[in-house]
């Protein structure tokens, strides 16, 4: 694990602006705050309600106690609805399948990992992960991450248009990725790039900076000839008063 702190004051306040004078209610109602040992049972069984993956003890001790996880609830009279987790990696130690998320002049900078994010049965819909998202996102915009990104099964659909929505983009397709059941199922990359943030560039991207950096050279060519033509006039002013 990184030697990253996430434990820095941290804005506790949704910034989403909620869609029904329902989501008002909840949302005002909603206080978030950071899991805590004590959380352990409760996570455990969400997690297993919500993820068709099955994830070790110390999984569950880890995201419940380890402070240099960003480990955040969403609590409605009292009880998680809802949690987002979040592991901030060094450019460097970004595991192999994700090497490239970063381009190579940026791996000195960070990218957060979304290890989880899940919201009860009963209150999805309503702007929670949203939310949740949002807290982390606000966070990070105050480090120096350059990404955040995640893994998600690629038949997980109300995963993949939550984070469509949010702006994140398929960064790569992971076959035989997940082993569910004794099955492998494939998996897709997200990423979103945050703080000037960017992938290595392929051909697009080249061809993209340098069609901008022709448009400059041509958007200054007016202004090129009319300073020559100055020049000229000037000489040929110095020639005639002579
Ligand atoms: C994915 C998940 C976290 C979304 O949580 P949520 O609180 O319902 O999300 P929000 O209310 O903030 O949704 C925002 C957007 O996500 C998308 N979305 C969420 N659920 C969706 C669904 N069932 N079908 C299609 N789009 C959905 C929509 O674009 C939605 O915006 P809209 O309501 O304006 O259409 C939730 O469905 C969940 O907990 N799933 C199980 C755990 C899981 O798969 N986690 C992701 C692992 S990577």
């Amino acid at each position: 694990m990184s030697d990253f702190s996430f434990y820095s004051p941290l804005p506790f306040s949704g910034n989403i602006p909620p869609k029904s004078p329902n989501n008002i209610l909840v949302h005002n109602q909603i206080q978030l705050r950071f899991l805590n040992p004590n959380d352990y049972d409760i996570v455990k069984e969400l997690c297993e309600e919500w993820f068709p993956v099955e994830y070790p003890a110390k999984w569950f001790e880890a995201i419940t106690s380890d402070t240099n996880l960003f480990s955040l609830a969403a609590i409605l009279d009292g009880k998680i609805i809802g949690l987002i987790v979040a592991e901030l990696k060094h450019g460097k130690d970004l595991n192999r399948e994700d090497k490239d998320i970063l381009c190579e002049s940026q791996t000195k900078f960070s990218a957060a990992y979304i290890l989880s994010l899940g919201v009860v049965n009963s209150r999805r819909r309503q702007g929670i992960a949203s939310l949740l998202l949002s807290n982390l996102l606000n966070h990070l915009s105050t480090l120096q991450c350059k990404a955040i990104y995640l893994h998600v099964l690629t038949s997980n659909e109300p995963a993949l248009h939550f984070y469509e929505k949010h702006h994140f983009r398929v960064h790569k397709f992971l076959p035989y990725y997940y082993s569910i059941g004794g099955r492998a199922k494939d998996g897709f990359t997200y990423v979103l790039y945050l703080n000037g943030g960017h992938g290595p560039w392929g051909l697009q991207e080249y061809i993209h900076h340098f069609c901008k950096l022709a448009m400059v050279e041509l958007c200054s060519l007016p202004q090129w000839c009319f300073g020559q033509m100055r020049k000229i006039v000037h000489s040929i002013a110095a020639v005639v008063t002579w």
